[in-house]
């Protein structure tokens, strides 16, 4: 620990001073050192370790905040005050966002579901302090960021997390109308009957095994000037993905409720923007509903016809997610956009080749690319590029239509992405395959077991610094 902070704190609190001067604590990324002070107000303080001065980013502020809150909550404390942190030429701004994200969001449980959760204390109030006005001032100016960022994460890592039987089309639909109110964002459910009438073939060929009948979301936040473009966000919203015909194997096959991660994601977003109030316009567009298998389900050697009136032979009805994608690229040029952006948890291949850390980016628009590659460092939500090279469209030839829906165990994330080229309009487009980082295995600093809510942060800061 530095000599001013020990100082401090022995001065403050002298019930503290042998332990603070110890040497016991050595302050690295994760520990913490419980102080029993004494005092009344403060009988508790946690001291997180920063690691190594060089190496400190907002991404350690996130994940020592997330250490101690995570340690106050062990105590079964309900508010906690953090000091806020600028140093190491990180903003009064960044650091003291960084702080609350990492104490926000690192106490999520989804334990709605565990009777004997309900009664268990949980913090509930937390205070950003400090004894300098322009960390004060700071603090001030990101409280409504940070609590927007929250809420849409929060809310997207809900939907994502949910049972099949809580969160099918119809309940996804009504959880975005629910989530909408008050925030000033429109939502537009388009249900089956108009479906048809858009001739929406692949969400309607997905959705032909399922009882469930399928629904198109639409979201619409207009913050910016009413002729400003909008950045449209496009969300995969397969409640369930048993993979119809093509079925999986049983092990593992529940994490298929988490298959609409990626409408997850945009719905979780395009509320953060809103309730951050950025000024800008925004779409989120969301074909949603179940892969099943029945008598009525779709079967390999099918021929879909798209919205766009391009056709594709079905070669694994397991390959759907890029059939309801097809038709909602192909709506979203009625917005005119600046630029689409989808997310979907896509292919086992993106999971095999970038595991659960990092998210596969593609897309044809170096520019966006480029910004969601800043965005994605700045929160910390990895991304990497795989290339969309024309010489892999071989794989997904068709004899006898246009495209295939899949293109084998080779290169599975890149043939993904270039089935969805099919279908994108005149506008800059990016595809994210969060098939590993979405639904996560083990808890880690601030990112809980299950639905990650991965995406949301990231959208938010492109938007708030893209750079036309
Ligand atoms: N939803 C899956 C992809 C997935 C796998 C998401 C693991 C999360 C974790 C997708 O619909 C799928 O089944 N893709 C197939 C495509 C193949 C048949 C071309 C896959 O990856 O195996
Ligand atoms: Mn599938
Ligand atoms: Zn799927």
């Amino acid at each position: 620990m530095l000599k001013a902070g020990k100082k401090r704190l022995a001065e403050l609190f002298p019930a503290t001073s042998a332990v603070v001067n110890s040497d016991d604590f050595k302050g690295s990324l994760r520990s913490t050192m419980v102080l029993y002070t004494g005092a009344k107000g403060a009988s508790k303080i946690i001291v997180a370790g920063l690691g190594k001065k060089e190496t400190c980013t907002i991404e350690t502020l996130r994940r020592a905040a997330s250490a101690a809150s995570k340690r106050a909550a062990s105590y079964g404390v309900q508010n906690i005050a953090l000091e806020g942190v600028a140093a190491h030429g990180i903003s009064a701004e960044d650091g003291c966002l960084a702080i609350l994200e990492g104490a926000m969001l690192s106490n999520y449980k989804f334990d709605k579901y565990i009777t004997a959760a309900k009664n268990k204390k949980k913090i509930s109030s937390i205070t950003l302090f400090s004894d300098s006005k322009q960390l004060v001032n700071a603090g001030k100016s990101v409280l409504n960021m940070a609590r927007s960022i929250y809420d849409g994460v929060t809310l997207a890592r809900n939907l994502a997390q949910a049972p099949n039987n809580e969160i099918y089309p119809e309940t996804l639909a009504k959880s975005a109308i629910a989530a909408a109110k008050g925030t000033g964002v429109k939502v537009t459910i388009l249900d089956k009957k108009k479906i048809q009438s858009l001739k929406m073939g692949g969400l309607l060929a997905v959705n032909q095994g399922s009882v469930r009948p399928p629904v198109f979301i639409v979201m619409e936040y207009k913050g910016g000037k009413a002729n400003d473009k909008p950045f449209v966000f496009v969300g995969k919203g397969i409640t369930f993905d048993t993979g119809g015909i093509s079925i999986k194997p049983a092990a593992g096959m529940s994490d298929m409720k988490g298959d609409m991660h990626g409408a997850a994601t945009v719905i979780g977003g395009i509320i953060a923007i809103a309730k951050a109030k950025l000024p800008v316009n925004v779409v989120a567009l969301v074909p949603s509903t179940e892969n099943m298998p029945s008598g009525s389900a779709l079967v390999p050697g099918d021929i879909v016809t798209f919205m766009n009136g391009k056709t594709a032979e079905i070669d694994n009805t397991d390959a759907e997610g890029r059939l309801i994608l097809a038709d909602a690229l192909t709506y979203a040029s009625k917005f005119k956009p600046k630029a689409v952006i989808d997310f979907a948890t896509l292919t086992g291949a993106c999971v095999v080749a970038l595991g659960t850390i990092t998210s596969g980016l593609m897309g044809t628009n170096s520019h966006l690319l480029e910004q969601i590659k800043k965005a994605a460092s700045r929160t910390n939500e990895y991304v990497c590029e795989l290339p969309l090279h024309e010489e892999y469209e071989d794989l997904i030839k068709s004899d006898f239509a246009d495209v295939k829906n899949s293109g084998g165990r080779w290169a599975g994330a890149i043939t993904a992405g270039l089935f969805l080229k099919h279908f994108i309009g005149d506008y800059p487009w990016a595809h994210m395959d969060i098939a590993g980082t979405g639904m996560s295995s083990s808890e880690r600093d601030y990112w809980p077991k299950g639905g990650t809510g991965i995406g949301v942060r990231m959208l938010v800061d492109l938007v708030n610094h893209y750079k036309a």
